[in-house]
């Protein structure tokens, strides 16, 4: 169909809806707070959209609304954010947090392609992913469904992702939408305090935080879910200066924005900008938000404001001419559910992948004394809370955690591998040896005593610590970053034996572990790695995978340090606590493996702004290097990141094998926000610095003017 023919469709509609119809479709029912009489009854008014209904279920809403007067087509979303996880037969990939350590846009692109098929084959077309928000307070509870801090990787695999869940098309039968969420800011509140004020400015939202959101518009991303948070008092959902001016006007987007949970209500009971649902209904849809998810009470409140004259006819049609238009573009009137195959749900293919995700997104931070690949080991210790439990190598977002209350309810779905169970299928011939030594909170069971006297008489201790989906989530913000109960007792307990230990860090987020990683003679870190994540940490403790992840988050020493984030601005002295060293514990962008790279022969033309460096791979065996581009502006107008990553390339090199990699940059890259807001190249002096990671000491420099 062409733009027109949807445009007249759309136009078509609108003309025979009643203004209550309009309002019904800008609502969003959460099967899940209903009763199923309930939700027929919001089907035949005319509801837009559903959340979280599957199979049978959502097939009778989908039913009950095409025999309305109308008959629209609902829409069903659901948070499929790393893979369709709230489907037990699912295929469960590593989170974003883990996915972005492998700093590989295809990889990521595939990923939601997989996912892509598993939601339309359940009947279902749309996922409230990818996350935007950046990781750069590690309190925050949901860092793990963020790619990490940085503002320009967060883009790139987040275009990419959108480009895996829609497709080519969106009228596909295994295309889905895609939301990027949550617009704006709402990683960076306060204190790192779910949902709180964010204490920023915009032009510092137009510098750091929109560069994301811009990629993902530039994706074709078809959706936008409007923040909980507000910026500098006002809250995002009554923005019109976010929702309209910025993200219409400026960036050019044309799908529809949803608000995020309940913020309708949340205007008038937690923000308290509103007297009342009909004031923040009025509120909410001026403001450019579409559609309301979860505020039933938003209908009766907008037909009343409609009635009373506070709510324009307009303001409702531009709200229903946006969805709508993506609703035909999904071809959804003629085909209200996917043709998905039900066979791709789990398939073979996505479990190769999410294996495939996993071994690229494990890191490798300290390795002493060639302690890995572990090798002629006869007889292995396998240690610590977190190396059985499947829970938290899953990580949020799954059957486990949503919308169930306790996890320990649930009985875990195979096929999954766990560490334990990697260990066993990896070493072979070696005798694995299994203890919990202690629990994630401090409990009766703690029996360290008992650990150490199972390593006795091993060749190597491997001990996976973290923590697990009761320390991290939704509301589930954290004021410690240090290990939880009594792990890090348990460390110092091995430790004492005197046997070569790899501490595995299985975690939804970076943990602050200096001592732990002191103790150690090597680190991974491992975050949520989904369905095999255990079998590809033993892969790589047995050297038949390389590890080849970057860290996309600084780790830092301490909690007090937070945030830590690489791209800071200057300060006078350095930004250095005088009770805590000044480098962060591991860097952005850091990462060993079992061979070793060297850059050399930068150069780059000022003109053409193309940049070539030859890498070579030093050591003994193949691997993949990414190589990072940073840039600095030397001096500008308004103080800027001591550096930024403007680009990165991976590449594959054969032992003792060099390449050049060259990278084709733009004018833009070298661009800041200026006091005025305007996104400007100021002429000057800039530095661009290239190599393996964003410590210092790993990059080559070369300053240029431009
Ligand atoms: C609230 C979360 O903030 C958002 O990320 C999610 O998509 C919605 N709930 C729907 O579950």
């Amino acid at each position: 169909m062409t733009t027109q023919e949807i445009a007249s469709r759309v136009n078509d509609l609108i003309s025979q809806m009643t203004p209550e119809e309009k309002i019904a479709q800008m609502l969003q029912v959460s099967y899940a707070n209903c009763t199923r009489e309930e939700a027929l009854e919001w089907a035949r008014k005319g509801a837009g959209s559903f959340l979280h209904v599957l199979g049978d279920d959502a097939r009778e809403v989908q039913r009950t609304a095409l025999q309305t007067r109308l008959g629209i087509p609902v829409i069903f979303g659901i948070d499929a954010v790393h893979g369709h996880c709230l489907n037990r037969e699912a295929t469960i990939f590593p989170s974003q947090l883990s996915m972005a350590c492998s700093f590989n846009r295809e990889l990521v692109k595939s990923i939601g392609r997989a996912t892509a098929k598993e939601v339309a084959a359940d009947g279902l077309h749309w996922t409230f992913a990818p996350i935007l928000c950046l990781g750069r307070d590690l309190r925050w509870g949901r860092v793990d469904e963020t790619f990490g801090e940085d503002p320009y990787l967060s883009g790139e695999l987040g275009a990419a992702i959108i480009r895996g869940y829609q497709g080519d098309t969106l009228d596909a039968d295994d295309s889905i939408l895609a939301c990027a969420k949550h617009y704006i800011g709402y990683g960076d509140a306060v204190g790192g305090r779910d949902s709180c004020d964010t204490e920023m400015t915009f032009r510092k939202l137009r510098d750091t935080f929109l560069p994301p959101f811009r990629k993902a518009v530039e994706a074709g991303c078809a959706t936008f879910m409007t923040s909980y948070g507000s910026i500098d008092g006002t809250p995002f959902t009554v923005c019109p200066k976010a929702l309209r001016d910025i993200l219409r006007d400026e960036l050019g987007f044309e799908g529809f924005v949803v608000t995020d949970w309940d913020n309708v209500n949340s205007l008038v009971n937690k923000q308290f900008v509103c007297e009342d649902v009909a004031e923040a209904s009025v509120a909410a849809a001026k403001a450019g938000n579409d559609m309301m998810m979860r505020t039933l009470e938003f209908y009766d409140a907008a037909c009343q404001a409609y009635h009373d004259g506070r709510l324009s006819e307009t303001v409702l049609d531009e709200a229903v001419r946006h969805i709508l238009t993506i609703k035909v573009k999904m071809n959804l009137f003629e085909h209200p559910e996917k043709n998905g195959d039900a066979g791709w749900i789990g398939c073979e293919a996505h479990r190769a992948l999410a294996l495939q995700a996993a071994r690229e997104s494990i890191v490798m931070l300290k390795n002493e004394n060639q302690t890995l690949p572990i090798r002629q080991a006869k007889k292995i210790a396998v240690i610590g809370p977190n190396a059985d439990d499947i829970r938290t190598q899953y990580g949020d977002w799954t059957y486990f955690t949503h919308p169930h209350n306790d996890p320990m309810d649930i009985e875990p779905q195979r096929p999954y591998v766990t560490t334990l169970e990697g260990m066993r299928e990896a070493f072979k011939e070696a005798e694995i040896v299994y203890h919990q030594g202690c629990a994630m909170t401090a409990s009766q069971q703690d029996d360290i005593p008992g650990a150490v006297e199972a390593a006795k008489g091993c060749d190597a201790i491997v001990l996976v610590l973290g923590d697990n989906v009761y320390l991290a989530g939704e509301q589930k913000d954290r004021a410690d970053l240090s290990l939880s109960g009594r792990q890090t007792e348990l460390i110092r307990a091995l430790s004492q034996l005197n046997i070569p230990l790899t501490l595995v860090l299985m975690t939804s987020k970076p943990l602050t572990i200096p001592e732990e990683a002191e103790l150690a003679d090597a680190v991974l870190f491992a975050f949520n790695g989904g369905m095999y994540g255990g079998r590809a940490v033993a892969e790589v403790l047995a050297g038949r995978v390389n590890p080849v992840g970057r860290l996309p988050i600084t780790v830092p020493h301490h909690v007090g340090q937070v945030p830590a984030f690489y791209n800071a601005l200057p300060g006078w002295h350095g930004g250095k606590y005088v009770d805590q060293p000044e480098a962060p514990l591991f860097a952005f962008g850091e990462g060993i493996d079992y061979t070793a790279y060297q850059h050399s022969h930068l150069a780059f033309d000022p003109e053409t702004l193309h940049l070539s460096v030859d890498v070579t791979n030093t050591g003994a065996i193949d691997g993949i290097e990414t190589v990072q581009v940073y840039f600095r502006d030397v001096v500008a107008s308004i103080m800027t990141p001591v550096k930024q990553l403007i680009a990165f390339e991976k590449v594959a090199l054969a032992a003792g094998e060099t390449k050049t990699v060259s990278i084709q940059l733009s004018k833009e890259d070298f661009s800041l926000v200026n006091a005025q807001e305007e996104r400007v190249v100021e002429p000057g002096r800039f530095v661009v610095m290239v190599g393996h990671s964003s410590k210092d000491a790993d990059l080559l420099k070369y300053e240029f003017v431009l």
